[in-house]
């Protein structure tokens, strides 16, 4: 399916990732619309992608803003669910509920809830891509960002059951180089992305770049649904 001309939501699309794809999606001719929480973030992003690119500004856990939005944007051929907070990893015992009530609210709440709002005004043949992450692969990153994958993955397949025609596919990267990680200090971030390129067998971190050429390959193609597309460098393979 080609993109050009086509509605592209990208739910997070105002940085990182989703920045990545909005700009990779305009690049095949299609129309951007970018949405997060922050005004400054959408005028950053307008301010970066072609001129035809649209922006809302809505918080996800504003279920009367997200349907306004919804409304506002109207049809829509493909949506991209890339949003989450920075990465603030806890220990075990700083596990409240709270803790881990926040960390799923975006990722997780945020993401089947966009589905359920937007997932209407999708276009036959359109498809929706989700976000997971090779966590769930990976033990050692620690019970919430395993579980959210792992989440994500097994959401991915009952919704792909649940909407079709429309196609719902996840993408899975690894460690990826974007403001997500700024929580950490800019020499603890380094190390972190030496750290990993070390291990990682094509041995460097991803860009922002590598990950969107996966979220346009799942809008464009016409007969995977259902399916977690990694995108790590190798990481899983060791
Ligand atoms: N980077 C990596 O290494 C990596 C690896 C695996 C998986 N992932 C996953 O990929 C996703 C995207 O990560 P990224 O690296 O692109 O992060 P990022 O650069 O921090 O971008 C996150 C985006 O989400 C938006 N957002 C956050 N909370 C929101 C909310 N409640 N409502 C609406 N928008 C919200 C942010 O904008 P505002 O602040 O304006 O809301 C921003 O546009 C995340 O779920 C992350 O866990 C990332």
């Amino acid at each position: 399916m080609s993109l050009k001309n086509a509605r592209v939501l990208v739910i997070g699309g105002t940085s990182g990732i989703g920045l990545g794809v909005a700009s990779a999606a305009a690049e095949r001719g299609a129309v951007p619309i970018v949405v997060s929480r922050r005004q400054s973030s959408v005028n950053r992003a307008l301010s970066q992608l072609p001129e035809n690119a649209r922006g809302a500004v809505v918080d996800l856990t504003d279920l009367s803003a997200l349907e306004r939005v919804a409304g506002d944007i109207g049809d829509i051929e493909h949506l991209v669910f890339t949003a989450g907070e920075p990465l603030e990893l806890a220990p075990l015992a700083g596990l409240t509920p709270e803790v881990i009530t926040g960390f799923f609210q975006t990722r997780f709440v945020g993401a089947l809830t966009a589905v359920r709002v937007f997932g209407p005004h999708i276009t036959p043949g359109g498809s929706i891509t989700l976000t997971s992450g090779t966590a769930a692969e990976q033990p050692g990153f620690g019970a919430l960002p395993v579980s959210i994958c792992g989440a994500m993955n097994a959401l991915t397949k009952a919704l792909a059951f649940e909407l079709a025609p429309i196609r719902v596919n996840a993408v899975a990267p690894g460690v990826v180089r974007t403001p997500l990680w700024d929580a950490l200090s800019a020499p603890d971030r380094q190390a972190m992305y030496d750290q990993s390129a070390q291990q990682i067998p094509l041995g460097r971190v991803g860009e922002v770049g590598d990950t969107a050429r996966a979220y346009v390959y799942c809008m464009e193609q016409e007969f995977g649904t259902g399916v977690v597309l990694t995108v790590d460098g190798g990481t899983t393979l060791v």
